[in-house]
């Protein structure tokens, strides 16, 4: 298990504020979290300096060097300091990887399956877009993908007490909206939890339907490439109900925001 002590090496070595990166205690969280749960294949949606990924891969380490991550982001470049790309603090952190690992810009929840060919994910750790549905897009997205029993965990699901980030309800959403077993920091601010997948992804349709009947916060229109490949996914792996469900949402969505 990893210590807090050994995840305060890392902090004292590479945060700075507004970094936007789990915190000690969130990281402390997803360790637990992924040694508890012993996942062969986990998928993180969201990098950004790589701070959240350099603890699943040291926690996975832990538990064999034939364990894997996966982790994408959209982005090529670290959004708080552009010099840099996604994922620097991996190579500063870990100079000896002890589990497989793939890193992949210009990549989203969309492309899980891709990296599913041959296994399922065990474990998902979503923390990228944080306006909502983007947290439930995501994890409609990866549902058909993980294995029976997969933990999937959401970053800030408290994010929107901050008042300048009130807007910022996305993970909040999909965590309420996903049944038990249910999992939720005990640390600061109980910033992040998880839920265990128990059954099929189609059994979950009401509750994706669910956080998508909240008020969307996401403050444009969902763009036409995101929208393309999200009906792909969703019209070939959930019910022709809720797939016109959805796309009556985000159609909707878009022609509020068009016409303004
Ligand atoms: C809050 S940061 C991730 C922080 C990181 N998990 C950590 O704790 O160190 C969000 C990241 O998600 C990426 N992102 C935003 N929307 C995305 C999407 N739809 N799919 C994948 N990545 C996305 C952004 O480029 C950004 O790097």
């Amino acid at each position: 298990m990893l210590s807090l002590e050994e995840i305060e090496v890392v902090f004292q070595q590479h945060y700075f504020d507004g970094m936007g990166a789990v915190s000690r205690y969130d990281a402390k969280f997803l360790c637990d979290l992924i040694q508890e749960s012993q996942p062969a294949k986990c998928f993180e949606v969201g990098v950004a300096s790589g701070m959240s990924t350099t603890f699943l891969l040291k926690a996975l380490a832990k538990l064999g060097p034939d364990t894997e991550l996966v982790s994408v982001d959209i982005s090529r470049q670290y959004y708080a300091d552009r010099s840099k790309q996604v994922g620097y603090i991996v190579d500063a952190a870990i100079p000896r990887l002890g589990c497989q690992f793939g890193l992949h810009f210009n990549h989203w929840s969309a492309d899980a399956e891709k990296f599913a060919a041959e296994e399922k994910f065990d474990f998902v750790f979503i923390d990228a877009h944080h306006g909502h549905p983007w947290a439930t897009l995501d994890t409609m997205l990866v549902l058909p993908f993980v294995n029976p029993e997969a933990w999937i965990s959401v970053h800030d699901i408290a994010l929107q007490e901050i008042p300048k980030f009130a807007s910022q309800t996305g993970p909040l959403r999909v965590f309420e909206a996903f049944p038990e077993p249910k999992r939720k920091s005990q640390f600061e601010n109980q910033n992040i939890g998880a839920f265990q997948v128990t059954g099929r992804h189609r059994d979950y349709e009401d509750q994706l339907l669910a956080s998508l009947a909240q008020t969307w916060t996401v403050s444009g229109v969902v763009k036409e490439s995101f929208y393309n490949r999200i009906f792909e996914i969703v019209e070939r792996f959930y019910s022709a109900s809720f797939a016109a469900q959805v796309r009556k949402q985000i159609e909707a969505h878009n022609q509020k925001k068009n016409a303004k």
